[in-house]
């Protein structure tokens, strides 16, 4: 039997009790510290003022702290910060509740609690989660809330009382102006990527680092994919003086591993100065809102990888239409004399081609990214043998680039690096990579491959091997260093598919 507790101890913990029941129930009006606060503050005349509240996409949580930071620090003008402290899973607080004193859940006025958001790269910013602004100016005293996206909200909020309406909306739109003016995101290269519930979330990214050397193309490619994609910067001018238009698209299609990323990576890197935003795999879907920011940015950069991955995808709503149309609707909304480029890439050009068809103007030129020709493998050859200690001779050489015919970019860097383990494998200090060790390696990777191209064509293959879903690839999948087909490879290809 449990002991029956001292009576002091029931007293304590019934006063507790209620102290807890008041705090949760901190009853309406100025009681509440953060109501009375906000009540305390405005003046009689503002009170009465509509609360007008303001919804941004989760991203520019860092350009609005970097507005109201500037706008706060502007002559004339004294803004005090409070924060506000909810309990857990506590939501759905509004300034029209705050300044009414009415329908509130326990608040407590705390030190105003801060997110520490990237600004750019390797740099953070500080911004409000939740805070209020008591601001005095020349249009009086007023009040301005800050809510960040949280569980309960996926948007940023921002909200004004005290102010005449007319008054609230120019703040806003100040804000509005000094966000765009002061935009970090502006210049930088951004990866895209979706949060849980589908908004757009922005990272920094380093400078790519692929010089112009370590893109292995016919020169004729690489030049022309360059004039398309740089030329314009140099010339902007004259172009427009010429009555021509900055809006580009440019595609590159091919087999996977042949560099369509690779070569995408060195042009962002040559882009400084440009807004670069990169979407890839499920963040495609946001190609309409990224586009929005990027006219905001200009001169932009749209970079759209494995576009082929949406071909057959629909969005969901009422319209339902391929996203792929989507993403081709969203490339021509842009101004035609907007420095704007659309970089797309595909290893599929074929299902592209009749959405394209439909939408003409969008890509204005396509450029085939093919398998390294004889002088390409050599080059790649030495290329990723750079750094390793080679020793080949030319009749080695001319024999790897023989016996590599047909293999993509991506298949000789992972030659080299399996002539390497080869090597070691000899010796466990590296000395030297020789033909036999190279040759060795060749074996293996063309015995792999081969082993996938039996497979793809059900050749004395047990079903038992095939691999489920006929996820046909040998490598590493996208960028892997050979591959005969794509995940999702219909098994009818095969003997026992279908
Ligand atoms: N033309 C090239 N010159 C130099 N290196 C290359 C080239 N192509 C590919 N590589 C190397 O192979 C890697 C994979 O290539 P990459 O990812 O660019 O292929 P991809 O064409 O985009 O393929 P996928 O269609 O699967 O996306 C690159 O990171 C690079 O190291
Ligand atoms: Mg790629």
């Amino acid at each position: 039997m449990a002991e029956q507790a001292p009576d002091h101890q029931a007293r304590e913990f019934a006063a507790a009790f209620r102290s807890f029941l008041e705090w949760v129930h901190a009853p309406t009006g100025d009681e509440n510290e953060v109501s009375a606060l906000v009540r305390g503050f405005l003046e009689a005349e503002g009170a009465r003022q509509s609360v007008v509240t303001r919804e941004l996409a989760p991203f520019e949580h860092v350009n609005l702290q970097t507005a109201v930071n500037a706008w706060s620090a502007a002559a004339g003008r004294t803004v005090e910060v409070r924060g506000i402290a909810l309990p857990p899973h506590y939501g759905g607080l509004t300034l029209q509740q705050l300044v009414a004193g009415e329908s509130l859940p326990p608040l407590r006025l705390t030190a105003p609690a801060l997110a520490d958001l990237p600004n750019g790269p390797g740099t953070t910013l500080a911004c409000l989660r939740l805070g209020l602004l008591l601001v005095t100016d020349q249009h009086g005293r007023y009040v301005v809330m800050i809510q960040a996206p949280n569980e309960h909200d996926p948007a940023l909020q921002i909200e004004i009382a005290g102010l005449p309406v007319e008054l609230a909306q120019g703040l806003l739109a100040e804000l509005d102006r000094l966000r765009a003016e002061l935009n970090v995101y502006r210049g930088h290269l951004l990866e895209v990527s979706l949060n849980p519930m589908g908004g757009v979330i922005l990272s920094f990214a380093g400078p790519p680092g692929i010089g112009r050397d370590a893109v292995v193309l016919p020169a004729s490619v690489l030049g022309r994919v360059e004039r398309h994609a740089l030329g314009v910067a140099s010339h902007r001018d004259a172009l427009l003086a010429a009555g021509q238009h900055l809006k580009r698209g440019l595609l590159l299609y091919g087999p996977p591993g042949t560099g369509k990323t690779h070569t995408t990576r060195y042009l962002l890197g040559q882009m400084n100065g440009y807004t670069r935003l990169v979407l890839t795999g499920r963040s495609l879907v946001a190609v309409g809102a990224v586009t929005d920011l990027a006219r905001a940015l200009l001169p932009a950069v749209v970079v759209l990888e494995d576009v082929d991955l949406v071909a057959e995808e629909r969005s969901l709503g009422p319209s339902s239409s391929p996203v792929l149309f989507d993403l081709l609707d969203a490339m021509d909304g842009a101004a035609p004399d907007a420095d704007l480029l659309f970089l797309l890439t595909t290893n599929r050009a074929d299902l592209l081609e009749p959405a394209l068809a439909a939408r003409p103007g969008r890509v204005d030129v396509a450029v085939e990214i093919a398998l390294p020709d004889a002088p390409a493998r050599r080059r790649l050859l030495t290329l990723y043998g750079h750094n390793v200690p080679l020793e080949l001779s030319d009749e080695d050489v001319d024999l790897a680039v023989e016996r590599t015919d047909g293999t993509t970019a991506s298949f000789l860097k992972e030659l080299i690096r399996r002539a390497v383990l080869e090597s070691l494998h000899d010796d466990p200090v590296l000395t030297a990579v020789t033909g036999a060790h190279l040759a060795r390696a060749l074996d293996d990777l063309l015995d792999a491959a081969q082993a996938v191209t039996r497979t793809l064509h059900g050749v004395g293959v047990d079903p038992a091997d095939l691999p489920a879903g006929g996820a046909l690839q040998a490598g590493p999948g996208r960028g892997g260093w050979v591959a005969y087909g794509r995940a999702g490879m219909p098994r009818r290809f095969g003997r026992y598919g279908g």
